[in-house]
């Protein structure tokens, strides 16, 4: 029946216009848009805005002939589309468009949104947000506007139709990136604005104001509100002791939802007037905690941005800080890419840049490993960020593909060029009917992953060593360095399409979680889950039961308590005659008789309690790890014994290496400081590198 109502509007177009309207969906999954054997396009940045126009045409000739696919255009331009209000130019625009199309190369076209010109916010200063000192943020750099500004929305509509009308049929553009790294680069907004919607928000979730009173336990230090109006956004700076949790986590659900409301605000105006050729994706940076990218599903994929090399990362090894950590790109693939089943990168850092702690040269080769490891995470397309190295403004030292003469090719513009021509000689050997090899597939990993859990623990995070995302990462690069594809998954995923599934951290849940855990383990799985799992519902009160009670049966202990211990101290737990320093956090587990224990504490007066613990449980098995360690090496040393006890096969590869899988590609990188090789089997064809690998380098095979 439901086939039937599908069909029918096709059906009734056919029989109308005499065709029958087969052909691919582009929708949701956006496949559609791309074609399995370009493997992964590769682009740059260009703004005409901020060039003389006589430079256009050299430029971006030049960019089609160093190979690039597609170059990017829009992005902070307002002013220069609509230099006074409701007077609109693109005229500048067209002409660039029609370059990129005279040198054959496509153009994401980008909307102008973090960018206000400043006729419009001299003329409506309440459409700027206001920080959480109070002030109001102004004209000057970037992302200045309120999301929750009504009146800023109607502008950021008019803008926006107008480009989708003016390009929503042009056979250059290919797809469109709606504002950029919408973030507010880890500001909140404390405007009025914010705060009549925030309150909009909290009614329409709680209904009545006892509701929300009994949620947030307001009877605590006398909260107790009488109405909504009275909900003020809760901020640190105004407050004199710590602010209500619950409060807070309520407010991170709204700022994230009003992120994703701007940004779906601009899909809609979009999908009006474009044509189905042309996809809609925002850019948003992989680790931001404060807007999720699982709530912008509806726009036809998310992309992201990576900047790998700027002081804040030390990488592995003494070079490490020139190539930044292997979960970078890797992570931020593996948890992109599974939202929609697409992903891109948008911005790939080009080498060295301005805006770091401090900003090192990369290691000659970086560029290209980092591409290629894009690339392993199965993306559409990479675009370097940018073309030219600009010569003013707020990004001067900021690497580009050419040289500040604008002519000569930068030593990361190289990397590009190279990698540029060898996608050519992939596509070449590309075979489409390739199929992940069963050893890959036998790993297949998904790490469980809600935003509420990471919001909740860093708002009560127990001890400054607490990193949500560290911990996370601690068995992400575990099961990556185990040769595991790897899929970060949200709880409407199933389960059952991945033999481990790890939940870190998994602190906020119900009863039905529990309950489809139990069965996924019944059924073969092999669930582990770590410290700080099942503490709370999902309101992120504490059970009225014993501490974590939901999850002791499935785990198999009778109580559980934690413990943290000062930076300048370390204990040590022991498993298989291996000890192991830890410091951040420990869950001290108190087994039934079936429960096996693999690791105890050796000292503190628990002395000899279960760290970790497995059990098996139908046809799976259920592992729990309860410290957190700075190196990591008892949750990767733990997380094996999982995959070996499964009889899961699995590679051991040194800190750093990294092997993958795509289109029948298999590529091995080299992040750390060492020569490594890598386990290329034996009748592999070595297409590009060898196997031996310098750091920062590269090889691809095909079986
Ligand atoms: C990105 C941002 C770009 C540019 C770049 C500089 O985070 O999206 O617009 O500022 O950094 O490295």
């Amino acid at each position: 029946m439901k086939f039937l109502f599908n069909l029918l509007p096709r059906l009734s177009v056919f029989l109308l216009f005499g065709v029958w309207l087969i052909g691919p969906v582009k929708g949701q999954n956006g496949k559609a848009w791309f074609n399995d054997k370009d493997l992964m396009l590769v682009g740059s940045y260009y703004y005409p805005e901020q060039w003389p126009e006589q430079n256009w045409e050299r430029d971006i000739k030049k960019m089609a002939e160093l190979g690039f696919d597609f170059t990017h255009y829009g992005e902070f331009a307002w002013a220069a589309m609509e230099p006074e209000e409701g007077q609109y130019n693109f005229a500048w625009l067209d002409r660039a468009v029609e370059l990129a199309e005279m040198n054959n190369m496509k153009v994401i076209m980008c909307t102008p949104t973090p960018t206000p010109p400043v006729w419009l916010t001299s003329k409506h200063p309440d459409v700027l947000m206001v920080n959480e000192d109070g002030r109001t943020v102004q004209h000057g750099a970037r992302q200045q506007a309120s999301w929750s500004s009504e009146k800023y929305r109607q502008y950021v509509e008019g803008i926006v139709t107008k480009m989708a009308q003016r390009y929503g049929d042009n056979k250059a553009v290919w797809g469109w990136q709606i504002d950029n790294e919408p973030s507010h680069y880890g500001k909140f907004d404390y405007s009025d604005n914010a705060q009549e919607r925030f309150r909009e928000w909290l009614e329409e979730k709680y209904k009545t104001i006892d509701a929300l009173n009994k949620s947030w336990g307001t009877a605590f230090w006398s909260l107790t509100y009488n109405s909504f109006d009275q909900v003020q956004i809760p901020n640190g700076k105004v407050l004199v002791a710590q602010p209500n949790p619950h409060a807070i986590l309520d407010f991170k659900r709204f700022h994230a939802d009003e992120a994703a409301s701007f940004v779906l605000m601009q899909q809609e105006i979009l999908k009006k007037h474009i044509s189905e050729d042309q996809w809609v994706t925002t850019n948003l940076m992989a680790d931001y905690s404060m807007v999720d990218p699982l709530r912008m599903k509806e726009l036809d994929f998310v992309t992201y941005t990576k900047y790998l090399v700027a002081g804040f990362d030390m990488g592995i090894g003494e070079q490490g800080f020139r190539m930044g950590a292997p979960a970078g790109i890797g992570f931020a693939n593996d948890f992109f890419r599974p939202i929609t089943g697409v992903t891109g990168v948008m911005e790939l850092q080009p080498g060295q840049v301005n805006w770091g702690q401090y900003n090192p040269q990369t290691m000659p080769g970086t560029v290209r490993m980092w591409i290629y490891h894009v690339f392993a995470g199965g993306n559409e397309f990479v675009c370097n960020y940018r073309f030219r190295q600009p010569l003013t403004g707020g990004e001067q030292y900021h690497y580009g593909i050419l040289k500040p003469d604008g002519l000569e090719v930068s030593s990361s513009g190289e990397e590009y060029v190279q990698v540029a021509k060898e996608l050519d000689k992939l596509r070449k050997a590309y075979k489409p009917e390739a199929k992940l090899p069963p050893a890959f597939a036998a790993r297949r990993t998904a790490i469980l992953y809600n935003p509420d859990n990471r919001w909740e623990t860093e708002n009560q995070p127990q001890t400054n060593q607490w990193d949500f995302m560290t911990h996370l990462k601690k068995y992400y690069s575990a099961a990556k360095s185990f040769g595991a594809p790897v899929d970060v998954i949200t709880e409407v995923k199933d389960l059952a399409e991945y033999p481990v599934v790890i939940a870190p951290a998994y602190q906020l849940l119900d009863a039905e979680l529990v309950e489809r855990w139990r069965k996924y383990v019944e059924q073969g799985g092999h669930l582990v889950l770590s410290s700080r799992t099942g503490q709370k519902d999902r309101e992120a009160h504490l059970w009225e039961a014993r501490f974590a009670a939901p999850v002791h049966e499935l785990i198999g202990v009778k109580e559980i308590f934690y413990d943290l211990l000062p930076e300048s101290r370390e204990s040590i737990v022991s498993m298989d005659n291996q000890s192991y320093a830890w410091n951040n956090w420990a869950d001290i587990l108190e087994v039934n008789n079936k429960t096996e224990v693999w690791a105890t504490y050796t000292d503190q007066f628990y002395k000899g309690k279960p760290a970790v613990i497995s059990r098996k449980a139908g046809k799976g098995t259920v592992t729990y790890i309860g410290p957190d360690t700075d190196d990591g090496k008892l949750e990767r040393d733990a997380l094996k014994k999982v995959y070996q006890r499964a009889g899961i096969g699995i590679l051991d590869l040194p800190e750093g290496v990294l092997v993958e899988w795509r289109h029948g590609f298999g590529i091995g990188l080299n992040y750390s400081s060492q020569n490594q090789s890598i386990p290329v089997p034996a009748k592999a064809k070595v297409l590009i590198g060898r196997k031996e690998l310098k750091p920062a380098d590269v090889v691809i095979w095909q079986e």
